[in-house]
């Protein structure tokens, strides 16, 4: 391995941490949301202290409380909140304020219903819910701005204040795309931005295609799925999802604007920093607001997570719907933390939630297991949604910290007291400046994606088998049962410090990233790139050339055609005398000299051709495989082939096991008891040697 490892890259303590926000050797704080709008004012001091008995380190308030700030148009009533805060401090809590942005009050909705969602039916929004407002209305954007100002200036410069996040999981929920009259005002202007002539907006949409051609960007309207009997354009719909993300991200960066011009700044001055730090929480793989167009306006990436939910997770076996998925789990940690070094959960669920289709209990222990998994994966902070359970409202169901006589700790309120003391623990063994052991480190592995690649397959998809995120996590699964730490990265990134590279599904492509992977790999890098891969340019459209062509050179052979099975019709294909079933897509590979196959189609017309190869190219090697097998298994084959060298470990998929700041965490989200991969005589600090079904292990 000729690589430079970066020691440096790997999470937590080597990363510019502002020192004044997450000390390294404070390792996680653990906090809480609390609602004191929803609770009676003689009851909010024994809230705070109750909160810090727990254990807690932070409270967060202020979320969707826009009402109680600004209950009459220009009268902010912020007294209520200051009290909290002060509270919060004489308690020893630190405070994460929100703006309120969510939940628009009845005044401003009744005034200026322009500021409402339209959903694709063409209905317009409606109070009594939240995130009913529109972003892209700039008249809702002066009333946002109005609120943020208020609160900026009165907590801006207040050293109680911790830190703030920005609105709630910015997005529409399931109505996707605001249809209003301002958003497509919004888009065209955007269109008009990225293309300047109608002329070039008609050739890279495709326009040549059914007369689709525009005479000016005014007559673009945004497409509708529900007002095309015929599909719509993709490069239409791929154009849609990226301006929703960024305008997405645009109404972030306003909102901080805000914070930052009244209140203390820190993103210029990142190390140290004494100001407030500034997030939102992100939904957890929802594809349609994208964390990485933040990055150079938010502080720390956090994100939300509610892991059991009535989904069955079969792939953890039976306690899977008690359990939540590792992978996902994993994967989001381990997307949000490289964004900037800083990430944390923002909601962690604290027992049964309300909105599932069936809401189970999460499997006793499985709580702590989330918290000190988000710990092994590098999290500064997190703050479980919520301590009091809600007696009214459409949340009654959701359990919190305490029971509903709002005192008495609840199951899960136990589980989060526990992890604050493991953490405690473990800060009293904490040292500065550990390096991750070597073996671990030489297998540190870059996931390459792109939410463009995500939209395109998705508005394109050619059978209804493909699922891209399950795609990913075939090899996410594989590389965390080796015990490869993770970077999950977008392609700006400088590659040369990882020793590999797995991009999965990597449609949209151009000869730049064409050329920065075959440097990559010709300078030491091991590149892993899958089916679906160089198929399209970046505006979606095929090339004029062979079937995905552009990468041939790259991967050391040619792609004439790729094959897809109606269900339940399976296909095989055989690697090392092995037989691997699969049905959602597989490519033809012929391999070029110096290419070797490693798997075989072993039926349909194209018996005996090749499914996978792999090549040395420079000093590192290429692999491509063509094909998506049903169940991952074929994927972990071959990627314990190219992680041969480095020994990987062949740890059960989902029993995860990362290394940070000196320590070494086991999470088992299996349905099966699991040994730890520690040396003989080891101690356990936290656990013991086998890891039960939602169980903890950490050693040093
Ligand atoms: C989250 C949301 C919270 C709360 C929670 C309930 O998605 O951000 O505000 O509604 O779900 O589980």
């Amino acid at each position: 391995m000729k690589m430079r490892v970066s020691l440096l890259a790997f999470c937590c303590t080597a990363l510019a941490a502002p020192a004044d926000w997450f000390p390294p050797s404070n390792l996680m704080t653990i906090g809480v949301y609390y609602y004191p709008e929803a609770w009676p004012e003689a009851q909010w001091p024994r809230d705070m202290a109750n909160i810090r008995k727990l254990g807690m380190e932070f409270v967060h308030m202020g979320e969707f409380a826009w009402y109680f700030m600004e209950p009459e148009e220009g009268k902010y009533q912020l007294d209520w909140l200051e009290k909290n805060v002060d509270l919060a401090a004489a308690n020893g809590l630190k405070v994460i304020l929100c703006t309120p942005s969510a939940t628009p009050p009845i005044w401003l909705t009744r005034k200026h219903p322009e500021i409402l969602m339209v959903d694709s039916t063409g209905r317009t929004m409606n109070h009594g819910g939240r995130e009913q407002a529109d972003w892209s209305a700039p008249l809702y954007r002066e009333y946002v701005t109005r609120i943020d100002t208020a609160l900026a200036k009165r907590f801006g410069h207040n050293p109680k204040v911790w830190g703030w996040q920005l609105d709630n999981e910015v997005s529409h929920y399931d109505k996707q795309y605001s249809y209003s009259p301002a958003a497509t005002q919004r888009f065209r202007e955007w269109l008009r931005r990225k293309y300047g002539a109608i002329d070039r907006l008609n050739t890279d949409w495709g326009g040549r295609f059914w007369s689709l051609m525009y005479q000016n960007f005014d007559q673009i309207d945004l497409p509708n799925l529900l007002e095309h009997p015929g599909d719509p354009s993709p490069h239409a719909l791929l154009d849609l999802d990226r301006w929703f993300a960024e305008e997405a991200a645009d109404y972030l960066r306003m909102q901080t604007g805000i914070l930052r011009k009244y209140g203390t700044p820190c993103i210029e001055a990142r190390t140290p920093c004494a100001g407030q730090w500034i997030t939102t929480n992100f939904m957890a793989m929802h594809g349609d607001v994208d964390p990485t167009l933040s990055a150079r306006d938010l502080d720390a990436f956090t994100w939300t997570h509610y892991p059991v939910h009535g989904d069955l997770f079969p792939e953890e076996g039976p306690l899977g719907f008690r359990l939540g998925s590792g992978a996902i789990q994993g994967f989001m940690h381990d997307f949000m933390r490289p964004i900037n070094g800083i990430s944390g959960l923002m909601e962690l669920q604290p027992g049964q939630v309300n909105w599932g289709v069936v809401n189970p209990w999460p499997l006793p222990g499985a709580i702590h297991m989330w918290i000190m998994r988000a710990f092994g994966a590098g999290a500064r902070l997190v703050c479980t949604y919520r301590y009091r359970q809600p007696l009214f409202g459409s949340e009654e169901y959701h359990k919190g910290l305490v029971e509903t006589d709002g005192v008495t700790p609840s199951p899960g309120g136990r589980e989060y007291a526990e992890a604050m003391r493991d953490v405690l623990q473990l800060r009293g063994r904490y040292r500065a400046g550990q390096q991750p052991p070597a073996d671990y480190a030489a297998r540190r592995t870059a996931f390459l994606i792109d939410f463009s690649n995500r939209w395109d397959i998705q508005n394109h998809k050619q059978t209804a088998r493909w699922d891209t995120i399950g795609h990913w996590m075939k090899y996410y699964r594989a590389l965390k049962s080796m015990m490869a730490p993770v970077d999950v990265v977008t392609e700006d990134r400088d590659l040369t410090s990882y020793p590999f590279v797995v991009a999965p599904a990597y449609q949209l492509v151009d000869q730049e990233l064409v050329k920065k992977l075959t440097t990559y790999a010709e300078n030491g890098g091991n590149l892993v790139l899958t089916c679906r891969t160089g198929e399209k340019d970046r505006r979606g459209q095929l090339w004029e050339a062979l079937w995905a062509e552009p990468i041939y050179g790259l991967i050391g052979a040619k792609i004439p055609f790729y094959d897809l099975l109606p269900p339940p019709v399976e296909g095989h294909v055989t690697a090392d005398g092995k037989p691997y079933a699969w049905g959602a897509w597989g490519e033809v590979l012929e391999a070029q000299a110096g290419t070797t196959v490693l798997a075989t189609y072993s039926d349909q017309f194209y018996a005996g051709k090749a499914a996978a190869v792999t090549r040395k190219l420079g000093k590192g090697s290429v692999t491509y495989i063509g094909v998506d097998s049903e169940t991952g298994d074929l994927e972990m084959a071959l990627l314990r082939k190219v992680y041969a060298g480095v020994s990987p470990a062949s740890l059960r998929p989902d029993f995860l096991v990362d290394w940070r700041d000196g320590f070494w965490v086991a999470t088992n989200f299996t349905s099966t008891s699991q040994p730890v991969p520690a040396k003989a005589g080891t101690p356990m600090l936290i656990g013991a040697k086998d890891v039960p079904p939602g169980g903890v292990a950490v050693w040093q």
